[in-house]
């Protein structure tokens, strides 16, 4: 379903060596698989993620989705792959202010889809989500969860088939992160949604299919140590 080849992408720095953020990373990633990428602050993770979504070009290398290289789309075609096949869950929150929950959560539904339909088709995410009791507040007056949790919302809300987080549970406190790390999980298998979870959080690794690590714009398969001591989700 994703297929990353060789990937690079080097930054060039005016006078100095060119900052090697993501360095040769190849990696495969089933239909319904849900990965979690750890790494140190500057690992690379964010430039990984921006290069899936064909925010950013590489250096060297590509990105497959569903067998298309989509790191040469064109700027229109790129713009339809994030609207109608990805989810991305970004690390700033972009909830538009003055405007309800409900209204910022179906932003990318309205695309291709009228008002009260929308509306119709995002209400059982919302519930599980633990949103419904928000649906008409206005986006400022939501605490960090909520936000986040509206942020999820709108990238499952068109049915993507791969979903990049981005940090999703920064700002959640631990009930809730499992809830999202549980609802994450659930909905991939579901509906076959591939999940690439960047993540701080140790409890995402034990809701992961696999766990790897990123360093230095490379990558490992192998579980840091502190991850071993995640405690298990509930059964
Ligand atoms: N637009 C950019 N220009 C130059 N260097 C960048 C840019 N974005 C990120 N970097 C550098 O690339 C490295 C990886 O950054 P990033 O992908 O944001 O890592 P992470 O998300 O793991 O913290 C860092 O050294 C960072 O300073
Ligand atoms: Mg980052």
């Amino acid at each position: 379903m994703l297929e990353l080849i060789d990937l690079v992408k080097h930054y060039p720095t005016p006078g100095a060596e060119s900052v090697r953020a993501v360095d040769g990373v190849s990696l495969e990633v089933g239909r319904g698989e849900m990965i979690a990428l750890y790494g140190p602050s500057g690992s690379g993770k964010t430039t990984l993620l921006l290069m899936l979504a064909a925010l950013l070009s590489p250096t060297s290398g590509s990105v497959r989705v569903a067998g298309r290289d989509v790191t040469s789309l064109s700027e229109r075609e790129a713009s339809r792959f994030r609207l109608l096949e990805l989810g991305f869950v970004r690390q700033s929150f972009d909830l538009m202010p003055g405007v309800s929950a409900l209204d910022n959560a179906v932003l990318k539904l309205l695309a291709t889809t009228r008002w009260r339909e929308a509306h119709r088709r995002i209400a059982p995410l919302m519930e599980r989500l633990g949103l419904t009791g928000r649906l008409h507040h206005r986006s400022e007056t939501l605490s960090m969860g909520e936000r986040q949790r509206v942020m999820i919302a709108r990238a499952l809300s068109t049915e993507p088939s791969l979903l990049l987080a981005d940090e999703p549970t920064g700002s959640l406190d631990s009930a809730r992160s499992r809830e999202v790390l549980a609802l994450l999980r659930e909905l991939s298998r579901e509906r076959g949604v591939t999940v690439v979870l960047v993540s701080h959080d140790p409890l995402a690794a034990s809701f992961a299919d696999r766990v790897l690590t990123l360093s230095d714009g490379r990558l490992k398969a192998t579980e840091p140590p502190a991850l071993a001591a995640a405690t298990p989700p509930p059964s």
